[in-house]
């Protein structure tokens, strides 16, 4: 595929990242990058309020920095934590992914430090995305 990167070294792009996560209150750090079509990388770390339920997920902080930069196209996005292996997108995260990159493929770390790569469709059978009636 033209200008993509190895899956492999998205998973290291996002692990570069984790001493940036802002993760003052559950000390579990994640980050993510989020790659677009023409192979620009955005980054996206955790950022925890001490109101817990306003914290922001690793995965939705890279597309929104993506979307601020005017990036509307994406291919793929790996996510890192430090202690668990692979961490996959929370239900939230599935959602908001899924409305602005569909077709987005989701890369983890593999117990056995491979990459693993799934479509985020996979994860999220049957998702709310239209406020119209679908058939
Ligand atoms: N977290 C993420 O950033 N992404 C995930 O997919 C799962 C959870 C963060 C939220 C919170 O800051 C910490 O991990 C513990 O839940």
């Amino acid at each position: 595929m033209a200008g993509s990167t190895p899956a492999s070294q998205l998973l290291a792009a996002a692990k570069g990242l984790l001493p940036l996560a802002a993760a003052r209150y559950s000390n579990f750090r994640v980050a993510a990058v989020i790659e677009d079509v023409s192979g620009g990388i955005h980054p996206g770390v955790n950022v925890e309020s001490v109101s817990y339920g306003l914290t922001l997920c690793a995965e939705r902080s890279a597309l929104s920095g993506a979307l601020a930069r005017g990036v509307h196209a994406f291919r793929r996005l790996a996510v890192v934590s430090e202690r668990l292996k692979p961490i996959l997108p929370c239900g939230a995260c599935r959602q908001v992914l899924l409305e602005y990159a569909p077709d987005l493929v989701i890369v983890v770390e593999g117990a056995d430090g491979r990459p693993e790569e799934m479509p985020l469709r996979d994860l999220l059978p049957r998702p709310f995305t239209s406020l119209e009636a679908t058939p």
